[in-house]
Order: C-alpha cells, then structure tokens, then sequence
C-alpha cells in the first residue's frame, strides 16, 4: 500500500462557510492549517442559503437585539437546542457580520447606507443581511478570498474515508484523490469536521452530489454520538418542475420580498395558520399579512413566514387534500407585488436574479409576471456532531465539528438565516479551539494497520464476484427515506424503513465497481453508501423513539408534543460490536438569565 503522507496542526475537512472560517481562524491561531474539500473549492451548500445571515444588527428595526434573536432561535427549536450555543450564536451573530463586510462582503444597503436586513420565517423583526439572493455565494467568495490571502493549503477533490484515532484521541485522516484515486495520509493534532449536511439521503432535496453526511458518519465511527438526527428541515419552497429540477431551492427571500403562497383555488392557505390573538386583525389587509402591536409599534407578519415546518407541513396538506397545483406543488406569487410598488419588475429582478434566471432558464417561468410552483425539498438536517458549545469538540478529544454536520444551536427546527450566522459563529470558534489544542498537544502517532484496514474497506469494491449496483442502491435508500421518514412519519412505516435499511446493507457490501481508481463515479457512489446508511439508520431510530411531534419531526401518530420528550435529545453512538446504540440525553437545565429573556420576549 503506497500513500503520501502530509502533516498539520489543525486539519479542516469541508470548506463551506463554517469550514472556511475554521481554516482562517486556526491559521490566525499560529499553527498549520490544511483544509480538504470533497469538490471544488467555492462550491459548497453554503451557497443554497440565499436568503440571508441572521444577525440583530438593529439596521431595520431598532428593536431588535441579541435577546430577541435568541427568543426566537429557542422558540423555533422548539426549547430542544442547545441554549449555550444558542446564546453564544445571537451574542455574536453581529460582530462576525461586520467582520465579514470588513473582509470584503458587499451587502445590500439601507437608504442611509448601513447593511440591510429583510423579513425571514420565524424572526421576530426584518434581521437577516442579505447579498439579493446570493448571500451563500457571497459569504464563500469573501471567505474564499481571505482564507487564499492567508496562505492556506487546500486539497481539493479529496474524499476522507476515515478519521483516524490513537488511544482514543484524534490523529488525522486518511482518503483518496477523487480524480486519481491515489491514496493520502493526513496526520494532525486536532481535525475539524465541518462537511455540511445530508440531504443526499432523500430522492428530493436542494443538496447536491456532496450532501451524503460524510462528517455525521466518520466522527459516529471514530466514536463520537450524533444527537437530534430525527430533526430533518424539509424547506417549503423547492422547484417541483420539470422533473429534472426538482428540489432545488427557492429562496425563503421570496417570501421574505412579498411573495404569497396560493392553493390551485387561488386562496392564501397559510392564513387559516395565524395565531389565534391575531386572526381578527386579517381582514382589513388580506394582500400583505397580519398586524401585531408591539410596544409603539405596528408590524406586519405575512402568514407565509410562520417557520420552515410548519409552512412545508401545510403545503404537503394542500397537496394531499386535492388543492395542490398541476405538478403537485402550490403557487408561489411574488408578481402580486406590481400592485403596491412601482417598477416592480425591476424590483424583484433587483432582489431576486437568481429566482429570476432560475425559473427562467429552468422552467420557462417569468416570476414577474407569474406564479412559481413549488414544493418541500430537503434542505437540511438539525441534527448532528455533538459538540462543547463553547469550544465544538466532540466527546473524541482533538476532533471538532462546526456548522451544519454539528447538533445544538437549532433544537427541533433552524430558522432560516440562521445557518449563515452558525457557520461564522461556530466556524470561529471551532478554529480557533482546535488552535489552542494544536498548541498544547502533540500529534498522535498513527496507527499503521489501522491505514491499511481503511484502505482495503476503500478498495473492497473492485473486488470480483460482487454483484450489486451501487447506484441502484442509493437510489432505493432515497426512495425509501422518502417515502416511509419524509415530513409526515408513522411507527409502522419507520419499522419498515429500518428494515429495509438492513437489507440495503447487505446489498451495500455486495456493491460492485468496474475498471479502475482513475476518474471512476461508481466508486465514489459506492464509498458515499456507508456514510448515507449510518445517517439514514440515525434519523429513522431517532425518529422512532421520539414518540411526539416538534419542529421538523412530524408523527401523524403522535400528533402532539409531549412533557416526557421535552427535555430529552436523542442520542446514537457506534457501540462496541458496531450496532447503533440510542440514548435520550437530558437537556441542562437553562440558566434563570436566559429563562428570563425567553419570558420577557413572550
Ligand atoms: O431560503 C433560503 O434562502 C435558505 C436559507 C437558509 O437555509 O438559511
């Protein structure tokens, strides 16, 4: 077995936005940062968040603040989230805003020039700074920029198979060259996961060819616990057609810019959802939303910004009771607007060119001038990597998470935006820990056998006498995921999902791949099954034990939430015979300050 062998300090694996800012705040740190992406540097799913990055910068609104924010992140997870890394993310949100503008972002502005912020579901006041609706690809061009400045060594189109451990410490990882096949060493004292998420499980979903939960399963096999895997965010808004586009995502900013959800008998189906001290103040405003009173001030909250579940739940019910669009969506209207604005072609064109070209280019579709048709699309998974929230290490000392592929910050449900912000947030903290651990503690030595096995796992499907299709098998892991763990779950069909899971297994260590190392997709697709396997066997235990509903885990047979879940997070850990172990961890109990920020926000 011949393989090259790099060292590091701190090594990051994904550059996304949390993996990026990891990578720039370790080498702040002192030490020698390697960061590894799977693709191209600059193409991550930080990009499919559009809309904006959550942050209580006041520009819009001078009531809001870091308390309101962390309200609403509390609220929106439904009391489940980790309320240190709450606290800590709307605490900083802010500053790693301004920072980002400080390196080169070129936000929207306000007319007196200041950062602008727009309305997103959940979020009490307009917060979310936004680039139109390239916010995602904005924050990686910056970050990218800056990360390149500092002299970072980056390994692109690099596959991690394993995350290596020595005496039970993090030692370094070790993969393969996507285009050549040839095997690298990679050894450090601290490893940053930071590979985003996991959409990949499911036959719709915005995450592309990446999203196969790669940091959820290597650090599950290194032996740390994956927690809150059954909080699965279906987004509301996804194309739905032609066929070929389903999933891909619609940004929540066109709800945030005015756009109103209709049923095919062209009624507004989220007003039946406002809040019962609310609903009397509808009539006089059906077009814009509803009207609350706080303090001195009058805002407005259009009923389609309820949060991401709720509003994918309702659109799945039109659907399911015969009101749903041709393609078996709903209507997505942002041309309304023509009526209360002028220029509103150039408006929206302004604010939304993505929306614009996309539905354009892809469905012949001019949003000015017509309704989209939309529905749910997997977008992303709450749960992940547990993690200190403070400093995100996992329970392997010197293995780190940020971002997506890390649980807490987002309890049953993340608000949208709130991503962009955790990935500055904890993406800093995350560098910046893993620095200090580099500096205090030596790299481990690398178990040589250990290599070998991973290599010859990695290898195993070019062995004869296999039969199974490994792109078969994925697509029937989709289907299944789909179909029986999807927004709307049930105890048989969850039974059946994990059956189903272990015969996909056996078919999984049967895949077979054809000619060689070299430029070969079936067998990145085959390596890519056990990840979306582990990820896939957590969501459906997970979900079958938490016998409530909240947030994104929705259960027609349990309809409700219940007291006995409300403190609990399901936890799974890899035991020592290589079966999956689930445990409900106890939530701590919040401290009195934050307890009475929460009431004071109600
Ligand atoms: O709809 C969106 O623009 C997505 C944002 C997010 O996931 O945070």
């Amino acid at each position: 077995m011949t393989y090259e062998t790099h060292e590091y300090d701190v090594l990051v694996v994904g550059a996304g936005g949390a993996g990026l800012r990891a990578a720039i705040e370790a080498s702040a740190g002192g030490v020698k940062v390697g960061l590894i992406c799977k693709s191209l540097l600059g193409k991550a799913h930080t990009v499919m968040a559009e809309g904006g990055i959550a942050a209580a910068l006041a520009n819009v609104d001078d009531r809001d603040s870091w308390k309101v924010h962390f309200a609403d992140t509390m609220r929106g997870g439904q009391y489940v989230n980790n309320w240190r890394m709450a606290e800590l993310h709307a605490r900083e949100a802010p500053d790693r805003v301004r920072e980002l503008e400080a390196w080169g972002a070129v936000f929207d502005r306000t007319s007196d020039g200041r950062i602008l912020q727009r309305n997103f579901g959940g979020h009490r006041y307009p917060r979310l700074a936004h680039v139109g609706d390239r916010t995602g690809l904005e924050m990686i061009r910056t970050l990218q920029d800056h990360g390149v400045h500092r002299g970072l060594d980056v390994h692109m189109e690099f596959t991690v198979v394993a995350v290596l451990t020595t005496d039970g410490r993090a030692a370094g990882v070790f993969g393969y060259e996507r285009e050549r096949g040839r095997f690298k060493l990679f050894r450090s004292a601290a490893v940053i996961l930071a590979t985003g998420g996991l959409g990949r499980a499911y036959r719709i979903t915005s995450n592309s060819w990446e999203g196969t939960g790669d940091g959820h399963s290597l650090a599950y096999r290194a032996g740390a616990q994956l927690i809150d895997m059954e909080f699965i965010q279906f987004h509301p808004t996804g194309m739905i057609w032609p066929p070929s586009v389903q999933g891909i995502l619609v940004t929540e900013g066109v709800r945030g810019e005015g756009g109103v959800l209709r049923n095919k008998e062209g009624r507004r189906f989220m007003f039946d959802e406002i809040p019962e001290p609310y609903r009397n103040q509808t009539a006089d405003n059906e077009e814009e939303g509803w009207r609350y009173t706080q303090g001195d001030k009058t805002a407005r909250r259009p009923p389609e910004l309820l949060t991401r579940d709720h509003v994918a739940r309702c659109i799945n019910r039109e659907v399911k009771e015969g009101r749903g669009s041709p393609h078996g969506g709903v209507f997505l209207d942002i041309s309304w607007i023509k009526t209360r604005i002028q220029n509103a072609e150039d408006h929206i064109k302004r604010k939304l060119p993505s929306m614009y070209h996309q539905f354009k280019q892809l469905a012949d579709i001019d949003i000015t001038s017509e309704p989209m048709e939309v529905g749910p699309t997997t977008h992303y998974v709450m749960g992940g990597v547990l993690v200190d929230a403070d400093t995100q290490m996992s329970t392997v000392p010197g293995l780190f998470a940020a971002g997506e592929c890390a649980a807490g910050i987002n309890g049953a449900n993340r608000l949208g935006g709130n991503s962009l912000s955790d990935l500055l947030v904890f993406g800093k903290r995350a560098g910046e820990h893993a620095a200090i651990f580099a500096r205090e503690n030596q790299r481990g030595a690398v178990d040589g056998a250990a290599v070998e096995s991973a290599a010859r796992d990695a290898l195993a499907p070019f062995e004869s006498g296999r039969t199974e299709n490994p792109y078969a098998i994925q697509h029937d892991l989709q289907d299944a995921m789909q179909r029986l763990v999807g927004i709307v779950r049930l105890e048989d069909e969850m039974r059946e999902a994990l059956g189903v899971l272990e015969i996909l297994k056996r078919r999984a260590a049967m895949a077979a791949v054809h000619g060689h190392r070299e430029y070969n997709p079936g067998w990145h697709t085959a390596l890519d099954l056990g990840h979306l396997l582990t990820v896939s066997e957590a969501i459906a235990r997970c979900a079958l034990e938490r016998k409530e509903s909240r947030g994104g885990h929705f259960r027609e047979d349990h309809p409700e939430k219940a007291a006995e879940f409300a403190t609990i997070n399901m936890a799974v850990r890899q035991s020592a015979d290589g079966t999956m172990e689930l445990r409900r961890l106890p939530i701590p109990e919040m401290p009195a300050e934050l307890r009475q920020v929460i009431e004071e926000q109600k």
